[in-house]
């Protein structure tokens, strides 16, 4: 029985963790010197955005890995099977939504999105509804994701401290 998630979609896991915090504290940092520091608001906000295509891409090869890679079974118990399954989904499901949506604000407000100044990504035309719509579903999409994986890190912790069965290990590195 297989004990461990595949190593690519192990590092992809943890590489999309830093990133996440990173370009989570470089929007956060924005908003306090939005008003007084305008060259670092800009640094700070193209970050996130390449930071967020960047999560994008490893999202897209982590999702390739985890088809073709079988995962170790998760727990018998139903309940905890699929809460375990709609939680992980649903994490996807942000990862995805993110920055499709954070695209869309961009976008459809005319501006032309560069991913660390290497790739365009598509102008459309302007379109200030859309634009508004993509803006509240960003924001509503990264409270939800910041709720799921906050809950997330206390299941694994939780597991891991009440159950022994050593739940970390099938997202880590070393080997027993
Ligand atoms: C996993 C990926 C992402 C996460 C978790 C995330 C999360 C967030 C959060 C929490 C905010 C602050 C709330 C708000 O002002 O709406 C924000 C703002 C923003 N995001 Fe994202 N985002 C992601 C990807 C992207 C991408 C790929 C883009 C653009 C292509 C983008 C563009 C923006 C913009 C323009 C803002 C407003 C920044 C400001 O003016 O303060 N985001 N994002
Ligand atoms: C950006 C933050 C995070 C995201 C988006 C995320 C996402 C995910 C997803 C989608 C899975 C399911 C794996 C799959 O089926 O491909 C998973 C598994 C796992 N994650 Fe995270 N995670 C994050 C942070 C964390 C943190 C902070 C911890 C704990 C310190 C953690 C520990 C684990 C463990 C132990 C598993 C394996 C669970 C199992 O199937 O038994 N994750 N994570």
């Amino acid at each position: 029985m297989k004990q461990h998630y595949s190593l690519p979609v192990r590092l992809c896991h943890w590489a999309t963790l830093f990133l996440v915090a990173v370009q989570l504290s470089a929007v956060m940092l924005n908003k306090l010197v939005y008003d007084t520091r305008p060259i670092l608001s800009e640094t700070l906000v193209q970050t996130h955005i390449s930071l967020g295509g960047l999560i994008f891409i490893v999202t897209f090869f982590r999702l390739g890995a985890r088809i073709f890679n079988p995962a170790p079974a998760l727990p018998s118990k139903a309940i905890l099977r699929w809460g375990a399954i709609v939680a992980h989904a649903s994490l996807y499901i942000c990862l995805f939504i993110l920055p499709v949506t954070g695209y869309l604000r961009l976008a459809a407000l005319g501006f032309e999105v560069e991913i660390f100044g290497i790739i365009s990504l598509p102008v459309i035309e302007l379109n200030t509804s859309l634009a508004a719509f993509a803006t509240r579903s960003h924001r509503i999409c990264s409270i939800a994701f910041i709720t799921l994986v906050s809950a997330h890190f206390a299941a694994a912790a939780l597991h891991q401290r009440l159950d022994g069965n050593a739940v970390l290990s099938r997202m880590g590195f070393k080997r027993s």
